[in-house]
């Protein structure tokens, strides 16, 4: 969420601006919680926010379009849509209204994994709201993901345990689909159940999972763990991003 800043409070506290507007700087005027505000127009939503001042205190996690933490909802002149997206990669527009969620109350099922069955009667009984979507799809058009939720929540409603974890595998938990779904139901947290339901009971047992446990246990790794504690930010980084990442 963002909030004003409190000068005198948390003097220490405040952040540098992420975004600094060069002198010939192309500007836009976008408006935060209903007060206008200058901002670089190449800014993303997170960066317009801090610069105008604004301290973020929740909201924001990876900052990289990850974590799902900057929810945010935005309307554009003359447009009658409200646009959903993510602050940390949404760049800003010309009279862009915005507003930024900080959290997104859902309603979570809680259960014994090991007790439950991958199955149709286990959605029933865990979400039983899934069985009042009318599918209007306005779950898959608040998406920042570009997933097919509505789908996944129609395989819900099948036990399709397997289809749902396909079709929301990068779901990042925003919570955007589930504030605009005139059903009440929390697609992010049915997608986490199929997940789990799918992990423990239907998917294939990786051979190689087993041996690198056995070798985690034997500490083989504990020398380049030490190692990477002791890293700085920066070469960490470099690492990260350099790693292979499978295909
Ligand atoms: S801060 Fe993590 S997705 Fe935006």
């Amino acid at each position: 969420m963002a909030t004003k800043k409190a000068v005198k409070k948390t003097p220490k506290k405040q952040p540098k601006p992420k975004v600094k507007a060069k002198p010939e700087e192309k500007m836009f005027t976008i408006f935060i919680m209903g007060k206008a505000h200058n901002v670089p127009a190449d800014a993303t939503i997170m960066g317009a926010i801090e610069y105008a001042g604004y301290l973020i205190k929740r909201g924001a996690g990876c900052r990289e379009g990850f974590c799902g933490a900057c929810a945010t909802v935005y309307r554009l002149p003359g447009d009658y849509k409200i646009y959903p997206g993510l602050a940390c990669t949404t760049l800003v527009e010309d009279g862009m209204w915005l507003t930024q969620l900080p959290v997104i109350p859902g309603q979570k099922a809680i259960y014994d994994l090991g007790k439950l069955e991958p199955n149709v009667a286990t959605i029933q009984k865990l979400y039983p709201e899934v069985f009042r979507c009318v599918a209007c799809n306005t779950c898959t058009k608040a998406c920042p993901q570009d997933l097919e939720v509505m789908d996944y929540i129609q395989a819900a409603k099948r036990g399709d345990i397997e289809q749902v974890m396909d079709l929301s595998f990068d779901c990042i938990c925003c919570g955007l689909c589930a504030i605009r779904c005139p059903a009440e139901i929390v697609q992010y947290n049915v997608s986490l159940l199929a997940k789990r339901l799918y992990g423990k009971y239907l998917s294939k047992k990786s051979p190689e999972l087993k041996k690198r446990l056995k070798q985690v246990k034997a500490k083989k790794f504990d020398k380049e763990y030490k190692e990477m504690m002791s890293m700085k930010k920066d070469k960490l980084k470099k690492i990260y991003y350099e790693r292979d990442l499978e295909s």
